[in-house]
């Protein structure tokens, strides 16, 4: 059954007063009390960015062969699958950024609590916040992913154009806040059991975090970190391809990012195992080129997530949906018109084929809606083991 409360803006899942008042409160007096803070500017590369072009030497990336990822759910856009964590931002670049997101306004508008259902070990301290610099309500947010230089970066990084996809999957906000009720940076659980290299054991049941095992809905995720304790968990964790969990290292400091083919890279983002924040965005990122993207709406429909404000967020979704569309319409128009003045036969196949692509993409667009279909979250695919996906990377397109 369709739940009115996520189509009239899932208040009950609103950030209560309380947290508001003590903790998010607090993230905004601390950023006030520093010296030079000036909210009141735009994105400067000059000012703002920490990245140094020698960063593309340096920094440590893998494909997904590396991962070991050889069948995937859907077709990857190219056989990128991660980097380490590298400095993109300065502290005071995060700092703007945060007050923009932590205004009282914005937080009563746009932040929802997490999904109890889907998560593990959260409470009134954890939550989303999106949608908002869309919306005119940070300036400079917006304008940090504006930004070409960012673009340029991400796209080489991961050996394609890309460029970042409808507003509500731009810097959308995971916030785990530590709880002022508790002693700060107390263990919140017990210390994992180590293996024989000394190394932490990990176990996907056991640690906090914001979202299960999971796949993204688009097709690559910019993870920036605003806020987190050093060694101390809150790490994002890929599932390989043998299905054994490697942890990307947490250079908790704020301003790195990493970057993650997370349409088809299973992974967890986990809690702080201690009493303290953790706050990271995620921006996702899909092809520039004329092709139609591989962006989906499972972990990110309003009934699931509930920051997925339902009329501006489908709205948002349609709108670039169909730009999609459009754009590789207008394309193929003009392919077919080229083929047709230099006098080649025309495609019957190939034109069967793109149609049929087109039909998909638009049937993808829609079945997941609540309407359409309201299947349990989350999906058996998010347990499936690699080894029985049936798409083979880098193989032929049918499989
Ligand atoms: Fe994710």
């Amino acid at each position: 059954m369709i739940c009115e409360d996520y189509l009239t803006g899932a208040h009950s899942m609103d950030v209560p007063q309380e947290t508001v008042d003590k903790e998010v409160q607090a993230i905004l007096d601390k950023i006030k009390s520093k010296p030079d803070f000036n909210p009141n500017q735009l994105f400067d590369p000059e000012k703002h960015l920490a990245w140094k072009d020698e960063y593309f030497e340096t920094t440590k990336t893998f494909t997904l062969q590396d991962l070991g990822i050889t069948k995937t759910h859907t077709k990857p856009i190219n056989n990128f699958g991660a980097t380490y964590p590298f400095p993109l931002l300065t502290e005071d670049a995060i700092d703007i950024m945060k007050w923009e997101a932590f205004q009282p306004q914005v937080v009563k508008k746009y932040a929802r609590l997490t999904n109890p259902d889907f998560s593990l070990k959260t409470n009134r301290h954890d939550f989303h916040i999106a949608g908002y610099p869309e919306e005119g309500h940070a300036p400079f947010t917006k304008s940090v992913y504006d930004h070409p230089r960012l673009k340029e970066i991400f796209s080489q990084l991961i050996g394609m154009d890309v460029t970042t996809t409808y507003g509500y999957d731009v810097n959308h906000v995971n916030v785990a806040l530590a709880d002022f009720d508790l002693p700060l940076d107390a263990p919140l659980y017990p210390e994992p059991e180590k293996g024989e290299d000394g190394k932490p054991i990990f176990k996907a049941e056991e640690v906090g975090s914001i979202l299960g095992q999971h796949y993204d809905s688009t097709s690559i995720a910019c993870v920036i970190m605003w806020e987190c304790p050093q060694d101390k968990g809150g790490e994002t964790v890929i599932i390989t391809g043998d299905e054994t969990p490697l942890v990307i290292p947490n250079i908790a400091r704020p301003g790195y990012c990493t970057l993650l083919q997370a349409r088809v890279i299973r992974h967890i983002a986990t809690k702080p195992n201690t009493n303290s924040n953790r706050i990271a965005t995620v921006a996702g990122y899909y092809p520039t080129a004329p092709i139609l993207d591989n962006s989906c709406l499972t972990s990110v429909r309003p009934s699931i997530l509930p920051r997925s404000v339902h009329d501006e967020f489908y709205t948002e979704w349609f709108d670039f949906r169909f730009k999609q569309l459009e754009r590789v319409l207008a394309d193929k128009r003009k392919k077919l018109w080229d083929a047709y003045k230099k006098g080649e036969m025309f495609d019957q196949k190939g034109v069967i084929e793109f149609s049929k692509e087109c039909q998909q993409y638009l049937f993808d667009s829609w079945r997941e809606m609540e309407f359409a279909n309201n299947d349990p979250y989350p999906p058996p695919l998010f347990s499936k083991p690699y080894s029985e996906l049936t798409y083979e990377v880098g193989g032929d397109d049918s499989k």
